[in-house]
């Protein structure tokens, strides 16, 4: 399918032959990067705005290093040395950005909303990199990305994402685009953070860790976003751990070729013992890899790119 949008706001409102289009042109560009000459000149004399206002290390430095292979120019905004600290409106330092004839602007920022909010008045194509804990599409269509390239298919796997799934922007991208590829989606967790009305979207929830372990073929692991709590959701950090905490113990239970993902960053010892982390079953490193491509995929795309077909092989 030809991509048409000028922003990639969420993967909610996207066709699942959208979808695919994103991880065929990412494959495309992965094939780039593994080249002697890894920059293309598909965005040369374009700029891009890194709009950050909530802290990030994967999704800021992969969307700038994707923008450099491009050879766009980037500008990486830092909230804490801008005028948004003297008053300045999100849609006044937006609309200067783009006086400065930004083409894309990738903004995170805590307001579930705030990338339509700006697509709605910006000619600029906008990316979402993490709007509160609404989307983060480009974290779902890496892991996705990811899960097909080490299983070769999406459709009628079985996909476990354990935490906090309630405060999770990475969750709800992860079970729109799970879903319309044809995948079978299980949410487990503290009943707190994993409510019952997630099986409207049509997930399977449940609360019990080993039900959710058993025949996975893909545990996509969240760590608790305290940020966005406003009140203790359970017990003690020691207690998730005790019956959600994924360790040897609990990996014995599952499929040797089940995968062990992670969004990052990583909560070590209280969602993923170390042991887990660094072992033979865990992609954590390869979805940071593979995000790269996947960016790159997504910044030629709303900028006028039509897929896959248009990347030399
Ligand atoms: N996965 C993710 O969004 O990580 P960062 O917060 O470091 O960007």
């Amino acid at each position: 399918m030809t991509w048409t949008r000028k922003d990639l706001l969420d993967i909610q409102s996207l066709q699942a032959e959208e979808i695919l289009t994103v991880l065929d042109t990412a494959r495309a560009f992965k094939a780039v990067g593994e080249r002697a000459i890894k920059k293309v000149p598909a965005l040369r004399g374009k700029t891009v705005v890194n709009l950050f206002i909530e802290p990030s290390t994967r999704t800021r430095i992969s969307f700038e290093l994707a923008a450099q292979r491009l050879s766009a120019d980037v500008i990486n905004f830092s909230a804490e040395a801008s005028s948004l600290r003297k008053g300045e409106t999100l849609k006044d330092t937006a609309r200067n950005l783009e006086a400065l004839n930004a083409d894309i602007i990738i903004i995170r920022h805590s307001a579930a909303g705030a990338p339509h909010f700006l697509s709605r008045f910006l000619q600029a194509s906008v990316v979402n990199a993490g709007d509160g804990a609404h989307e983060h599409p480009t974290q779902a269509l890496l892991d996705i990305f990811t899960i097909r390239e080490k299983k070769e298919r999406i459709e009628g796997l079985r996909v476990t994402i354990l935490g906090d799934i309630v405060y999770s922007r990475v969750a709800r991208s992860n079970i729109w685009a799970l879903l319309k590829l044809g995948a079978k989606v299980t949410l487990c967790g503290p009943a707190t953070l994993v409510p019952a009305v997630f099986e409207k979207m049509g997930c399977r929830v449940t609360h019990d860790v080993k039900d959710a372990l058993g025949g996975a073929d893909v545990i996509n692991l969240l760590r608790i976003q305290h940020e966005r709590q406003r009140k203790t959701m359970f017990p003690s950090l020691g207690e998730y751990t005790s019956l959600f905490g994924i360790n040897r113990s609990r990996l014995s239970q599952v499929n040797p070729d089940t995968l062990i993902m992670h969004p990052g960053p990583i909560n070590r010892g209280v969602e993923i013992d170390s042991e887990v982390a660094d072992g033979s079953r865990s992609v954590i490193l390869e979805q940071v890899t593979n995000g790269l491509a996947l960016r790159m995929a997504v910044l030629f795309l709303v900028s006028g790119g039509k897929g896959p077909q248009e990347i030399a092989a």
